[in-house]
């Protein structure tokens, strides 16, 4: 062979190689450093604020620690990649940009704190929340443990151990939309980020590391990606070859295990009736579901498939709601917070050795009470006549000047056909929310008085000498009468977990619930359960978490001595009411129409949700137009959207979400769709229909007369107001 034949041969050769390596990339939509950041006033200081976005969890949320996440670089095939922890490529996942410290004003202010983000009050070194320079909701705390022995892990020949690295509240809720030249930062609002691909770039990259380390045994001193890796984490003792050597092992090991992991994850999204997630989706309840009763407890057969993933919600005013979730589902605050924080793999121990089952010492439980506080305000709305707390965001400057009339014509319409389920605004000037009792209710409400949960309460209560506060009560709805998808809230009431009898779950089931109402297309075949086994229960999965969190909770209080007083303000007040149905007659227009408990959605209040699309539970709808025009027109539009992209749509109000001409005009299009997710509303747990004005009186879902255009933006308007 000539040496040129060979030269061409080698080339094609290499090629090839490069093309079957290409879904080792990971496609990501861009992000721009130019625009203007301001975080929006919502009653936080700055300090509160950068607190809350990186205050511990105790997280461990990717299975490997801080030290090596900021060692490893971008999974691109190239021979010498950025860094994945460079806060402009974790930007392109959604994460937010934050700055070390609100001392370093210059980074502080260009990432939206304003003029003077420190004030002089705040001695830096005791206020210094993300030394770590990594994005909103990123935290690092205590020590890593090897989740296969429950160990430390040492970083050889440095005396150090390796930390925790995990997400926190406000990596999923905060929102961000970029209108003109500035960037709005929204607490408390929707997440734009997509975690499954995330999930991918960062096993991608241990995969290139872990090759570089296998294929390329190179001496220390040459630079391969493996080695610059190990010099990152280890240092200076980099140069000692048994550190090296150790270090090489450990990383080996672990990375072999985090792969078996994250193909058990992949297989999750993999069984039938698995929906993709998409950029501004998780599906938390059943990824909590997995963690806990599959990955924590090592049970494979509970593993569910990522069936009805949900937008990011808005969290205002949400310790003030009844019952939360969207499906209405979880009363109390710490249940619910401490369950988040062990579905992103808080450290709890779920094996049976007794005095340590249910330990939750390595979870602050203590932060996630300072989170709510940070949320509810420190008095009760009722005695405060205002909302306090993290306030819903005010549509203001730049976004454009809103047209009183419209507002107007708007507030008349909401308060005749919206206000009977939303509830009048929370923060209006009007007082209806604080002047009518019907809007405010105790939280044992319809609870059974019997039930061990309410007498644990009540029991509290007498302790502490305290009386039952009043909560929002938010209007339910049943799906079949709302007619949204119905996978999120049928999922809960079928799914069941099989746990070992020392864990103590009750073996409640609550398929028979359900099965007693016709169910929705997509939903009318319960997903399979584990197989009943000897030694083991099967319970409802939402009962089964609820009981699980509720053991852990309780042994920290114990473990730490709370006193009943503290205790009922760790629980928000509330006892641990869990729910998966709500009680409803069906059929509705049949005078035989007998009380049901049937799965339900609530609708939540509406201030602040101009911020928050895409809309509806499962993210659905792009924007409040087309919530409010009937489902042909819904169709037409959006029956495939992407979703990802952050540029805001003042008039239709939402994201943009198409990359050509539709039927609505003067929608920004997308210019670049790469890396954007096209969500695809055929798909059962996609679905865009219900909530439906329309004048199709047999339409399922239809809950109001068709609007005018004129009507539909007077509406939109008014809401942009609240
Ligand atoms: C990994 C992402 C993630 C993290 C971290 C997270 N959440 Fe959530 N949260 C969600 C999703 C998704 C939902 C909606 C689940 C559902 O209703 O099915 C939710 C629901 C909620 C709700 C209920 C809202 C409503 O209207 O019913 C509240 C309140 C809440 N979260 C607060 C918190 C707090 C406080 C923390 C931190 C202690 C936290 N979340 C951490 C993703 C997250
Ligand atoms: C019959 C009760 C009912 C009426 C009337 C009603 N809604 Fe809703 N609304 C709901 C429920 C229930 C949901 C939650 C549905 C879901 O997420 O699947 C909802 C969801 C929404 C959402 C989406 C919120 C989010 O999380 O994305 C918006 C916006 C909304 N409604 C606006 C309105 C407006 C505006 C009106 C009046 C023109 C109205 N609704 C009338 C019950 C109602």
């Amino acid at each position: 062979m000539n040496l040129r034949r060979f030269f061409i041969l080698a080339v094609i050769v290499i090629a090839a190689a490069i093309y079957h390596l290409r879904p080792w990339s990971v496609d990501l939509p861009q992000y721009s450093s130019q625009l203007t950041n301001q975080w929006l006033n919502q009653g936080w200081s700055n300090d509160d604020r950068h607190w809350f976005h990186h205050a511990t969890q105790g997280t461990n949320t990717f299975g490997l620690p801080y030290e090596w996440f900021i060692a490893l670089e971008q999974p691109v095939f190239v021979p010498w990649a950025k860094m994945f922890a460079d806060q402009d490529y974790l930007a392109r996942f959604g994460f937010i940009q934050s700055p070390s410290s609100l001392a370093d004003r210059q980074n502080a202010s260009r990432l939206g704190f304003g003029s003077n983000p420190l004030p002089a009050a705040y001695p830096d070194s005791k206020h210094r929340w993300n030394e770590f320079n990594l994005p909103v909701g990123f935290a690092v705390s205590g020590d890593w443990y090897d989740p296969r022995t429950r160990v430390d892990l040492p970083i050889y020949g440095t005396g150090r151990k390796a930390r925790s690295l995990g997400l926190t509240c406000a990596a999923c809720h905060t929102g961000q939309l970029e209108y003109e030249s500035n960037r709005l930062l929204i607490d408390g609002g929707a997440g734009m980020i997509s975690l499954d691909k995330f999930r991918v770039a960062l096993q991608t990259s241990l995969k290139y590391t872990a090759l570089s380390g296998k294929l390329l045994p190179m001496p220390h001193w040459v630079p391969t990606r493996f080695n610059r890796f190990a010099k990152r984490v280890l240092g200076d003792a980099y140069a000692d070859e048994s550190n090296r050597d150790a270090f090489k092992q450990q990383f080996m090991e672990l990375a072999g295990h985090l792969k078996t992991q994250a193909e058990l994850e992949e297989l999750q999204t993999k069984l039938p009736n698995a929906v993709e997630e998409g950029y501004t989706r998780l599906d938390a309840l059943n990824r909590i579901g997995n963690e806990v009763f599959q990955a924590q407890m090592g049970i494979r057969e509970n593993m569910h498939p990522i069936s009805g993933p949900v937008s990011f919600p808005y969290i205002w005013n949400a310790p003030w709601f009844n019952w939360v979730q969207y499906n209405s589902s979880i009363m109390q605050p710490m249940v619910r917070n401490l369950g988040e924080a062990m579905g992103v793999k808080g450290k709890v121990n779920l094996v049976d050795n007794s005095v340590q089952t249910f330990d939750a010492s390595g979870i602050p439980v203590e932060h996630l009470h300072e989170m709510e506080m940070l949320l509810r305000g420190d008095e009760h709305p009722l005695k405060a006549k205002e909302f306090r707390g993290l306030r819903s965001p005010r549509w203001d400057k730049p976004l454009p000047e809103l047209d009183a009339s419209r507002v107007q014509h708007g507030a008349k319409l909401y308060s005749e056909i919206c206000v009977h389920c939303h509830l009048p605004p929370l923060h209006a000037a009007d007082r209806k929310i604080f002047d009518e009792a019907k809007y405010w209710q105790t939280p044992t409400t319809g609870l059974d008085a019997n039930a061990p949960a309410v007498k644990e309460f009540q029991a509290l209560l007498k302790v502490s000498q305290s009386k039952e506060e009043k909560f929002l009560a938010l209007v339910t709805k049943p799906v079949m009468d709302i007619g949204t998808d119905c996978r999120a809230a049928y999922d809960m009431v079928y799914r069941t977990v099989s746990t070992p009898d020392f864990i103590g779950n009750s073996g409640t089931d609550l398929r028979p619930l359900a099965a007693r109402g016709p169910a929705p297309a997509g939903c009318e075949l319960p997903t399979p359960s584990p197989a009943r086994k000897d030694g083991f229960r099967l319970t409802n999965f939402g009962v089964a978490l609820g009981e699980v969190v509720a053991k852990t909770k309780q042994h920290w209080y114990e473990a730490t001595n709370k006193t009943g007083k503290e205790q009922l303000a760790f629980d928000g007040e509330r006892p641990n009411g869990i729910r998966a149905t709500v009680a409803g007659k069906y059929p509705y227009d049949d005078p035989r129409a007998v009380d049901r408990e049937l799965p339900a959605y609530k609708a939540r209040p509406l201030n602040g949700v101009w911020a928050t699309a895409p809309f509806l539970h499962n993210g659905s709808v792009p924007n409040l137009y087309l919530l409010l025009s009937p489902q042909d027109k819904r169709e037409a539009e959006a029956r495939m959207f992407w979703t990802g992209n952050r540029e805001f749509d003042p008039k239709y109000v939402g994201y943009a979400y198409r990359s050509d001409a539709g039927t609505l005009k003067d929608v920004p299009l997308i210019k670049d769709t790469t890396g954007l997710f096209r969500l695809d509303t055929t798909k059962a747990g996609n679905r865009n229909t219900g909530h439906l004005f329309t004048k199709d009186e047999t339409a399922a879902g239809r809950i109001g007369r068709e609007f005018t255009d004129e009507e539909r933006f007077a509406i939109i308007e008014y809401l942009k107001s609240l």
